[in-house]
């Protein structure tokens, strides 16, 4: 589904990502764990396609087809879905107007009928109450006003709601409490499926019992330095990433 081959990522003249090599096959959730500033997000910003994260070597393709010459939305119509770690608000904007006119500009892309308003409204309040934001939160522009803790369930409801082919989740756990936790944990599950994979970016074991991975992979020094099954996040949060940096550099 997803592969990643020798890819290079220079950010202020710095080798942020350096030949990172990385597949994710259709139906798997892969987690990524390793130190702050190792390139997690330059990672997947560099997946999603945000404007000064193009790759100076390497290539990026979902089912065999390279993402690298597409635009952020092209990406997203594909199907690529990014859980940012710091979402941004948009004050003015117009929060169901704004996901109703994301979701129906992606299904056009692709093909597919536009949704109406009402067939609209149905899934995105059920996707609220899964998510837990009330109906009066959603009346506000978007993001506006919201705590850290609301902005990542607003990111779960957009992944619930665009069902995307590959999601992407940027910490998406970080400050979260365990109720919140809990949530996210039911939208992956309920999204996981044959067709679909998932590349999770986390600090904490935490997650991880509630969205079992079918590998966990350390970043660190720009590439994927270690990679083992579910058990590799105990041994992490025991023993640090240092055995595994020094193997980076
Ligand atoms: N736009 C940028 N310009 C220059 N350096 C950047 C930029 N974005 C990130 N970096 C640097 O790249 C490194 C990796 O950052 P990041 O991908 O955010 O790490 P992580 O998500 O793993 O904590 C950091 O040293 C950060 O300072
Ligand atoms: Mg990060």
């Amino acid at each position: 589904m997803l592969n990643i081959n020798n890819l290079t990522v220079t950010l202020g003249g710095n080798k942020i990502l350096n030949g990172l090599d990385l597949s994710v096959p259709a139906g798997e959730v892969h987690a990524i764990m390793g130190p702050n500033g190792s390139g997690k997000s330059t990672l997947s910003y560099t997946i999603a396609g945000r404007d000064g994260y193009e790759p100076s070597e390497g290539d990026i393709t979902l089912d065999g087809e390279s993402l690298l010459e597409m635009g952020p939305d092209e990406r997203a119509a594909k199907g690529v879905f990014l859980s940012f770690q710091s979402p941004p608000a948009i004050p003015g904007v117009a929060t169901m107007n704004f996901l109703r006119t994301a979701l129906n500009a992606q299904r056009k892309a692709r093909g597919e009928e536009e949704m109406s308003s009402a067939e609209f409204l149905k899934v995105f309040r059920e996707h609220a109450k899964t998510v837990g934001l009330s109906p009066e939160k959603l009346k506000r522009p978007f993001n506006d006003g919201y705590s850290g803790g609301e902005k990542k369930r607003m990111e779960m409801l957009q992944m619930a709601l665009f069902e995307p082919r590959f999601c992407i989740m940027d910490e998406t756990d970080s400050g979260l409490d365990i109720d919140a936790l809990r949530m996210v944990g039911e939208v992956v599950n309920s999204l996981r499926g044959p067709d679909r994979g998932f590349l999770v970016i986390t600090h904490y074991q935490r997650l991880l019992d509630y969205v079992k991975p079918d590998r966990i992979h350390v970043l660190a020094g720009g590439r994927i330095v270690h990679s083992g099954g579910p058990e590799l996040a105990k041994e992490l949060e025991e023993s640090g990433y240092e055995q595994f940096a020094s193997e980076a550099a």
